[in-house]
């Protein structure tokens, strides 16, 4: 099985924590799903990172629930196809399947072997196209055309867990070249802030997180102050912006929110710019 280091193995730590939530009295979802993937060596690595005290297990579940609501949102406006980038242990091609939505994962090979394999074990079957790539290095929308996907279609775009661990460079390429080649599309990405990233939080505990990352050769490298600049900037209309402080108030009101972190944790919805109507 995969190690749990690197970004790779950072899926199967995302794996446990969402898992958990299946535990829960009034779960904030439910995935039935995910439980395949996990082993002695996730439920390590995820207390590990629980050790440290933060309550990245939470933010893992509230992003979960948002980007489930935005999915199912678009599914019913009419999407037809949905592209997980960095899918990882994803699971929402069988929590989310719909009649006539296709999906796609783009992830490396042995994580996507692995699924595939849990998923074939169980008899689970879903309409999903694996396909084992690098985004940053690889052509995927060569890939993705290959695999038969309509560029023209309604798309959703799932980058969960993804922009940290990118530098700014390769981060602000995928978001130009969803924008140039998928013509009809929204995007779902969650993103820290660089404040995390540099430690200059005011928050010295979490600083501990960033440690823990670089330590599992998964440095979280990039973040997002202001995501609507940075959306003005690629010619991009953010739809929706969120931080997970919000979604916990939102969700969890009967709970206090213990860390700061969740302020500096947020979601966010984009889409092409509208254009004006052309001049006479
Ligand atoms: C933190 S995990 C998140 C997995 C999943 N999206 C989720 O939230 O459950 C990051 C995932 O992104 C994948 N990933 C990161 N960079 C990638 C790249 N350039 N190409 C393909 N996959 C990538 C990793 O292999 C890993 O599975």
């Amino acid at each position: 099985m995969t190690a749990i280091r690197h970004v790779t193995g950072t899926a199967f730590i995302v794996a446990e924590f969402r898992a958990e939530e299946n535990q829960a009295t009034t779960p904030l979802y439910r995935d039935p799903i995910v439980g395949l993937f996990l082993n002695d060596a996730t439920r390590q690595a995820a207390a590990e990172v629980q050790a440290i005290n933060l309550p990245v297990k939470e933010a893992v579940k509230l992003r979960t629930r948002y980007l489930d609501d935005v999915l199912e949102a678009r599914i019913a406006q009419g999407c037809r196809q949905v592209v997980i980038l960095g899918a990882g242990l994803d699971t929402r091609a069988i929590r989310k399947r719909a009649h006539g939505v296709a999906y796609f994962e783009l992830d490396d090979h042995g994580t996507l072997d692995f699924k595939k394999t849990c998923f074939d074990e169980q008899g689970l079957d879903a309409d999903l196209t694996l396909i084992p790539a690098d985004y940053v290095r690889d052509d995927w929308v060569e890939l993705l055309n290959a695999h038969r996907f309509d560029f023209d279609g309604s798309t959703h775009f799932i980058w969960e867990g993804n922009t940290m661990y990118l530098t700014r460079e390769s981060m602000r390429e995928v978001l130009i070249k969803i924008r140039e080649h998928a013509r009809r599309f929204t995007l779902s990405f969650d993103y820290l802030s660089e404040s995390i990233i540099n430690k200059t939080t005011g928050d010295p505990t979490l600083g501990a997180l960033v440690d823990h990352f670089a330590h599992l050769n998964a440095p979280w490298i990039t973040g997002i102050d202001d995501v609507q600049a940075l959306a003005d900037e690629l010619d991009l209309e953010v739809i929706d912006h969120v931080s997970t402080a919000e979604l916990h108030r939102k969700h969890w009101p009967e709970r206090t929110i213990a860390s700061s972190f969740f302020r500096f944790y947020s979601l966010c919805t984009v889409g092409p710019r509208a254009r004006s109507a052309p001049g006479p």
